[in-house]
């Protein structure tokens, strides 16, 4: 697929850090950001090495995160034989040079076919019990300023006092009626990339062969991720039903689901939508918004 793949300079800094992993002689071939929905994301760097082979790592700069938490996820998770990146070189300047993984990720393999879709939700629902199985050794190995530890009340007082939407009517009566609900949820927090998209997580059709993108792993609500599904309408595992394949498999009933869906409508407003706006696209997004928000009220009371 490497039609799709944009070609990208590397600093020098950046070179000398890919190359500082190599022999002398190796030189830089090229290097292309993978094919993503976003970017700038990690880059693909193919290297001649003086032998006359080539090899392939990945130089990958920390966006929203943060590159020592990443390091540390990604070292204790390939101790307890979990397939992630090894760390070839960094961190130096938010950067890390990474081992490349096969396998393609779960986006891209769940748009091939209706079949593959199906497939997907099943190595989805795999992908997420094996980040929560290590929860435990995780919370032994590691001090809450490694990995921090975000509980529902945390992420509800994070939002719940700021502007612009604490004035706003909806806003406040959905604070008013959820705290007391999610003060009474004991869900214990399990250990989580951050971000529960398809795209960090690598197949090869049959089993997970790879997770990607720990820079702001956490301890967080195992709902909490799940919720992103419906909120950013995740194209096209939410439309094929992954949110009830998870719970159902996990044995979650919809009014567990419902209370940390509205929390993430409200961090969602809060964080992304403006209260008032003449643009179409927010508008379009505050409405899906406000509207799931509404559902997942009536669900819980
Ligand atoms: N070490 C790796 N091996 C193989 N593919 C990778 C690796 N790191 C990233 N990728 C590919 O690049 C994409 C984006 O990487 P990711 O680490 O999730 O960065 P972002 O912060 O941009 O989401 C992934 O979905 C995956 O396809
Ligand atoms: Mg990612």
């Amino acid at each position: 697929d490497s039609k799709h793949e944009l070609t990208i300079g590397l600093s020098p800094m950046e070179s000398a850090l890919v190359l500082s992993v190599f022999p002398e002689g190796a030189r830089i071939a090229a290097s292309h950001y993978f094919d993503n929905y976003n970017l700038p994301c990690p880059i693909k760097v193919k290297i001649d090495t003086p032998n006359g082979t080539s090899q392939y790592v990945v130089l990958r700069k920390t966006r929203h995160g943060d590159v020592e938490r990443e390091e540390n996820a990604l070292r204790l998770l390939s101790q307890y034989g979990l397939p992630v990146p090894k760390v070839l070189a960094g961190p130096c300047e938010s950067r890390l040079v990474l081992s490349l993984l096969e396998g393609e990720n779960l986006q891209h393999f769940s748009m091939r076919s209706k079949g593959h879709l199906e497939k997907s939700k099943a190595l989805l629902i795999t992908a997420l019990s094996t980040l929560d199985k290590v929860t435990g050794d995780i919370e032994r190995e590691t001090t809450p300023d490694i990995i921090p530890r975000h509980s529902l009340m945390d992420e509800l007082a994070a939002i719940k006092d700021q502007s612009p939407w604490n004035t706003e009517g909806l806003f406040r009566k959905a604070v008013d009626v959820l705290q007391p609900i999610l003060e009474k949820i004991t869900t214990p927090l399990v250990f989580t990339n951050g971000d529960y998209q398809p795209a960090n997580f690598l197949t090869d059709g049959a089993k997970i062969t790879g997770f990607v993108d720990f820079e702001k792993a956490c301890f967080r609500d195992p709902l909490m991720g799940i919720a992103k599904y419906p909120v950013y309408d995740l194209h096209p595992l939410n439309k094929a039903g992954f949110v009830d394949s998870y719970l159902d498999t996990r044995e979650y009933d919809r009014t567990d689901f419902a209370s940390r869906l509205a929390l993430m409508c409200l961090i969602t407003l809060q964080r992304e939508i403006p209260v008032r706006t003449t643009s179409e696209g927010e508008q379009t997004y505050l409405t899906h918004v406000t509207h799931l928000l509404k559902e997942a009220m009536t669900t819980i009371v």
